[in-house]
């Protein structure tokens, strides 16, 4: 637990990787880590459908659409039942896992989303909860109720670029509330944007080093995609390529780890999440939300699948999975060394 993995000791190599993504070596460990994912979590890919069942937010990040000052947003509510009808249809299109994500909205309370959770987990479904920063006693409230796992990217290591990027909120708190995930068991994900203005490679091999200090069991990792109605609308993307390392890196830092080919990459690339598929990751996490609201969930611009509903994008990514050579997965997919209490 305290030896850092190779490829993060060997730092100055891993920043010239960082700093450098489509150099020859950078292909290299790339093909490294597709091959490592074979070894250790093999050829299946785990599908997450995802319910964005609120766009209403109190934070106000710098780089995100939902953000509290962000008027041009038409904001929504899905009510508890249109929750649990939508997850109960993604149980029948064959996913085993819902990811349940907002903004952070305080409209639902601890006991409405632990009802929530109690409901879906009668599909036979795993759940995944996607709801930013919470009481502890609601995180505990919620494992108790049944969901197992929970996303909250740590966004960046660096505590100066945190501040910065999320007024009012800081990097300590959020990395006190993973521990406090993981101390409820929940299997964890982290994970960080890529391309951020102000970003150096350094805060990225950060980034890495966090994940695994914190032992996450998923990382999310994604470009940064500007969002024109937010502060930094003007500034360059995130590249495919940047993207890609830092999934690759991920992987050989956390052999076991569930990784997303994230949706945002497959915003900025039409084979952006093939891409990191090849590079590492091994969970992708197909749009569930009923085609009504997805317009209006855009945390970045130009976010795919906002006309097509949840039976299409379940074929359109069996799809993209066999023509790479890849299986869908048929188990829940939990992290192989996470125990349920
Ligand atoms: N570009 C890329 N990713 C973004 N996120 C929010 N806004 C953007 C953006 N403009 C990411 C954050 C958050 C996740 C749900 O979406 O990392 O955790
Ligand atoms: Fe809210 Fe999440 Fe967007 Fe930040 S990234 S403004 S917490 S929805
Ligand atoms: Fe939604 Fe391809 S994943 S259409």
């Amino acid at each position: 637990m305290n030896d850092l993995p190779t490829v993060l000791r060997e730092r100055d190599q891993a920043l010239r990787l960082i700093a450098d993504p489509c150099s020859e070596s950078a292909q290299q460990i790339i093909s490294g880590a597709d091959h490592l994912r074979a070894q250790t979590v093999g050829p299946a890919v785990h599908l997450r459908g995802l319910i964005e069942f609120s766009n209403y937010c109190r934070n106000n990040c710098l780089y995100c659409g939902l953000r509290r000052d962000n008027q041009q947003v038409s904001r929504y509510r899905m009510t508890a039942a249109e929750i649990i009808e939508t997850a109960g249809e993604g149980a029948k299109l064959g996913y085993k896992t819902v990811v349940l994500q907002s903004g952070e909205d305080p409209a639902y309370s601890g006991e409405v989303i632990a009802e929530i959770i109690r409901e879906v987990k009668q599909f036979g479904l795993v759940v995944t909860l996607s709801l930013g920063e919470r009481e502890p006693w609601e995180y505990e409230l919620w494992r108790a109720a049944g969901a197992e796992r929970y996303l909250m990217r740590h966004e960046t290591a660096d505590p100066v670029l945190y501040q910065k990027l999320h007024p009012g909120q800081s990097l300590l708190q959020r990395i006190t509330l993973l521990k406090a995930l993981k101390e409820l068991n929940y299997q964890v994900g982290t994970g960080f944007i890529v391309g951020l203005p102000g970003q150096t490679p350094d805060i990225l091999w950060r980034d890495l080093e966090l994940a695994w200090k914190l032992q996450a069991e998923m990382v999310g990792i994604g470009p940064f995609i500007p969002h024109p109605e937010t502060p930094l609308g003007k500034e360059p993307g995130g590249t495919v390529d940047q993207t890609c390392i830092m999934v690759a890196l991920a992987r050989l830092s956390l052999p076991y780890a569930l990784i997303p080919a994230t949706t945002a990459l497959g915003s900025i690339d039409r084979f952006g999440r093939e891409a990191a598929l090849q590079a590492g990751a091994n969970v992708l996490m197909p749009n569930l939300t009923p085609t009504f609201y997805r317009a209006d969930y855009q945390i970045y611009p130009n976010k795919i699948c906002l006309g097509e509903g949840a039976a299409e994008c379940r074929g359109c990514i069996t799809g993209r999975i066999h023509s790479i050579g890849r299986t869908v997965a048929a188990d829940p997919g939990h992290h192989p060394l996470w125990d349920q209490d």
